[in-house]
């Protein structure tokens, strides 16, 4: 069994102002580099994201940083658009790609997943890359058939060794910000089946490396019972990353 550094990473969604960013940081600087053999990741929104890498770097902090969202283009007429480009500009090293909110609210696509997803591991940034089933696909035992067409799909045309350059994120659209967690060992055998479909796609070496982990009502109360699962590498965090106190917990299980 590989060795996988396990991840906690929180996701901001549509929080948080510069100023609150940086009360954030305050809150957090003393707990967050202790050396748990954990890696530490916010996406934060566009707009606090140079004042969040600068805090990072004045501060020292071991928190890596991502954006949670971009288009798949350099440049170009995409009013209201992010590029690849903009976020290396930046410095950072992550991004969140096909979050189910984003598929839900604003019509993104498993091809649009694609295009995003090349574009990102093209300008080496390592994308986050999310998958899901809703209730009623879930209801209807369809969960590894869509996991399965979100990740081929999502995939297509993606080659060489993905296993430090790529992170996936099984968030079951239901738990997400719903309070209603996945059973721990139910989302460990989807993640299992997601590792597999990982191997029959890239190679087991591959799939054996590469971090898969959980997202969806993860708390400070349930974040160790999640990480004990073998097949789950980390945890992407919502509602509860954004108060240092509840972060810190989490980042420390
Ligand atoms: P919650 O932790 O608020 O359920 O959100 C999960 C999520 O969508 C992280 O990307």
């Amino acid at each position: 069994m590989a060795d996988r550094r396990p991840m906690i990473a929180g996701n901001w969604k549509m929080h948080m102002t510069t100023g609150d960013a940086v009360t954030f940081l305050e809150g957090v600087a003393a707990g967050v580099n202790e050396d748990t053999g954990g890696e530490v990741v916010i996406c934060t929104p566009y707009t606090a994201l140079s004042t969040v890498a600068a805090d990072i770097e004045k501060k020292n902090l071991k928190i890596g940083l991502g954006a949670q969202n971009m288009h798949w283009e350099e440049t170009g007429a995409f009013t209201g658009e992010i590029s690849p480009l903009m976020l290396v500009d930046l410095g950072l090293e992550f991004v969140i790609v096909g979050h189910s909110e984003r598929r839900q609210l604003f019509g993104e696509t498993n091809e649009t997943v694609n295009k995003k997803l090349k574009a990102a591991l093209d300008h080496g940034l390592k994308p986050i890359f999310c998958v899901g089933e809703t209730l009623s696909q879930r209801e209807a035992g369809q969960t590894t058939e869509v996991i399965a067409a979100q990740i081929k799909e999502g995939l297509e045309g993606i080659g060489g060794d993905l296993s430090e350059r790529l992170v996936i994120a099984y968030e079951p659209i239901w738990a997400i910000g719903t309070g209603k967690v996945a059973e721990p060992e139910d989302a460990n055998d989807v993640i299992r089946h997601i590792r597999a479909l990982v191997g029959s796609l890239f190679g087991v070496d591959t799939a054996q490396k590469l971090r898969i982990i959980y997202g969806g009502s993860v708390k400070p109360d349930n974040v160790a019972k999640i990480m004990a699962e073998p097949e789950i590498d980390g945890a992407l965090v919502g509602g509860a990353c954004l108060k240092p106190d509840s972060f810190l917990k989490l980042v420390n299980y």
